[in-house]
């Protein structure tokens, strides 16, 4: 059973991630309506660059060892729409917090590592093109992993709840 579960290093780096960016999500989007009452924004741009490195060891710890294999009685449909949305997730992992980091370089806040210690800005110019693609990219790309998120998350509980078979429980 043991050989069937991921790894405990993927399986606390997993939740980890995910409660970071749920919390990101959420502070990404309500920044801006709360602005008179909290400033969201150096907590959330800590906990993202947080983000990044913790999804940088996450992925290289994962090519470096086997998934358990898929559970009998998936199609293959199934099993390629939760691989393509897997590969998604990592991409947005590292592309979000990356994309954040270069258009903050661009602007004149500081940037910090909760406080602790000064976090050094890429060579990006204010008003450059890399500095506009990546805001733009930034904005889109939220939408896009709340989405997946969010599929990814029902169909976990869809596995867990209605077809009562093991593959949340092998991420748990
Ligand atoms: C897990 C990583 C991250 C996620 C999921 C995330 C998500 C988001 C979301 C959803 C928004 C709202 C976009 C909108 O207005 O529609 C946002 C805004 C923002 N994020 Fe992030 N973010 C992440 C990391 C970072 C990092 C590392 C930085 C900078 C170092 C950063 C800087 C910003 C800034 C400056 C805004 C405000 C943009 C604006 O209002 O014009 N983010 N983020
Ligand atoms: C921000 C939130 C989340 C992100 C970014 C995320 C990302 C990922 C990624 C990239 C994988 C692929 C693992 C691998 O093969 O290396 C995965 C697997 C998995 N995730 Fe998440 N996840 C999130 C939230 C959740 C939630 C809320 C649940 C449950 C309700 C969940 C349940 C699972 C399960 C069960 C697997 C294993 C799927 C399988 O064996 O095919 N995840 N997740």
């Amino acid at each position: 059973m043991q050989a069937d579960r991921y790894n405990a290093v993927a399986r606390l780096l997993h939740w980890l991630i995910a409660a970071m960016i749920a919390i990101n999500l959420a502070t990404g989007l309500l920044h801006d309506p709360l602005e008179k009452l909290i400033r969201l924004m150096p907590f959330h741009k800590a906990l993202g660059l947080t983000v990044l490195v913790l999804s940088c060891a996450r992925l290289g710890w994962r090519l470096a060892w086997t998934a358990p294999p898929t559970l009998p009685g998936m199609g293959a449909a199934e099993i390629a729409a939760a691989r393509g949305v897997h590969v998604v997730l990592y991409a947005l992992m590292i592309a979000m917090p990356l994309s954040g980091w270069i258009m903050s370089s661009a602007s004149t806040y500081p940037l910090s590592w909760f406080g602790l210690f000064a976090v050094p800005k890429l060579a990006v110019a204010k008003g450059s093109a890399l500095a506009g693609f990546a805001h733009e990219f930034h904005e889109l790309g939220g939408w896009i992993m709340l989405a997946l998120v969010a599929g990814h998350a029902l169909a976990a509980l869809r596995h867990h709840f209605i077809l009562r078979d093991g593959v949340l429980r092998r991420m748990l």
